[in-house]
């Protein structure tokens, strides 16, 4: 069990937490892509309990800095953007995307206007797209470390599909509902089977609620398989991949899209749940993204808007747990997801869990984040980068014999 200093030092992602100082040092999703348009509307987005606009400008560039304009502080998501550049509309101050400042119009009796003009930054991110979404990094080091290359970060928009939940828990409590391999047959057995799957797979792994769980450590994070015995012999081996801080590629049924999560601490209490699917040969389908997100936000920034609260009991349908859907919880998977980890409120007592050998890979993530903070922190060197080709890291599964090792297939 952690002790509380270790549970806040993993919780604790405000400014000036050790977490945040090195989930800093990732690249992680900030903005829908195609929520951007050019000249169009900048958007706010929080991250580790800062402000921050992110923008397309006129040529197509998106630009990210702080939200304060560095004149007073107004909002520079209430900016005009126009002539590839942010307009504060405050004083006028105009910043191109590397944050420089090209005009300040209520300074034209400045004698030294362009000294001015050069003494002020507003502070700017890189940032790059990749599987629909717009990533930044906003840690230290100068330059930034290399882009993530997944698979789906290569791949022609049309390919992969990404929306982005808002949630308002801890970002622990959405990482571990993911580290938690054992609920699939549980929370999941009536949506997994009732949503299409059409394969008999996942069918009779759903049916199978005590997976042998196995982990190894990698350079990227961690690899498990979530073992299950099934009635013809063979051992059906649902592979995951942990790439930490905060990446998990799920398994998906034999010919459905690849699938994908990242999970990014918004603050200390709100936390943003992206979900991607993806095909490598072909685009994904309209059907296909209907299937994962049956029933959700049609908004792309915030899938589970309409999530509920405890107040509507999050929709749960009691007529239809009657007719037997196990949860109530009919409209998708990850709303079922997001709905039991919002149920423990923003932050669960971790005091007063008791975990069985069925949580062995959420003790192990959790050690390892803890192990990663200690590291950084006295060797300057963010783990799980170096030396890691993300283009190789897939999730998947195989029907193994008895005793067939199943490190080979990932
Ligand atoms: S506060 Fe932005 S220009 Fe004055
Ligand atoms: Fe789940």
């Amino acid at each position: 069990m952690m002790n509380r200093d270790q549970e806040d030092c993993l919780a604790r992602v405000g400014p000036g937490s050790r977490m945040a100082r090195l989930f800093r040092e990732y690249w992680v999703p900030a903005a829908v892509s195609a929520t951007l348009e050019a000249d169009g509307a900048p958007q706010r987005v929080r991250l580790f309990g800062e402000n921050y606009v992110v923008w397309r400008s006129t040529d197509g560039t998106v630009g990210f800095l702080d939200e304060a304009c560095p004149h007073r502080g107004a909002s520079l998501a209430l900016a005009r953007n126009e002539r590839n550049s942010l307009v504060c509309i405050y004083h006028g101050w105009r910043f191109d995307t590397a944050g420089r400042l090209l005009e300040a119009p209520c300074e034209g009796a400045n004698p030294r206007l362009q000294a001015f003009l050069d003494s002020v930054h507003a502070e700017s991110y890189p940032v790059r797209e990749g599987g629909g979404m717009v990533w930044v990094y906003l840690g230290k080091r100068k330059p930034a470390p290399a882009f993530p290359l997944f698979e789906f970060n290569t791949l022609p928009a049309i390919h992969v599909h990404a929306k982005r939940a808002v949630l308002n828990y801890n970002w622990l409590q959405g990482l571990e509902a993911h580290l938690d391999a054992a609920h699939l047959g549980v929370l999941h057995g009536s949506t997994v089977v009732g949503g299409g799957s059409n394969d008999r797979d996942v069918d009779l792994a759903v049916k199978n609620l005590s997976p042998k769980m196995e982990m190894d450590d990698t350079r990227y994070g961690m690899r498990e398989a979530a073992l299950r015995d099934m009635p013809d012999g063979f051992v059906y081996a649902r592979m995951r991949q942990l790439v930490l801080p905060c990446f998990t590629m799920v398994p998906t049924a034999p010919g459905s899209p690849l699938s994908g999560r990242a999970i990014v601490p918004i603050d200390d209490e709100h936390t943003a749940e992206w979900y991607f699917i993806y095909r490598i040969e072909a685009p994904v389908t309209d059907a296909e993204i209907h299937r994962l997100w049956k029933g959700s936000d049609p908004d792309p920034r915030d899938f589970a808007a309409n999530l509920g609260s405890p107040e509507d009991m999050w929709h749960q349908n009691r007529d239809a747990m009657r007719e037997g859907h196990w949860t109530g919880l009919t409209r998708n998977v990850p709303f079922e997801d997001f709905i039991v980890s919002s149920s423990m409120g923003v932050r669960t007592n971790r005091a007063k869990e008791h975990l069985g050998m069925s949580d062995a890979v959420l003790v192990h993530a959790r050690k390892a984040l803890l192990d990663a903070i200690d590291h950084f922190e006295k060797s300057g060197e963010p783990p799980w980068q170096a030396g890691v080709d993300f283009s190789t890291i897939r999730a998947t599964t195989r029907r193994l014999a008895h005793g067939e090792d199943w490190r080979p297939a990932t």
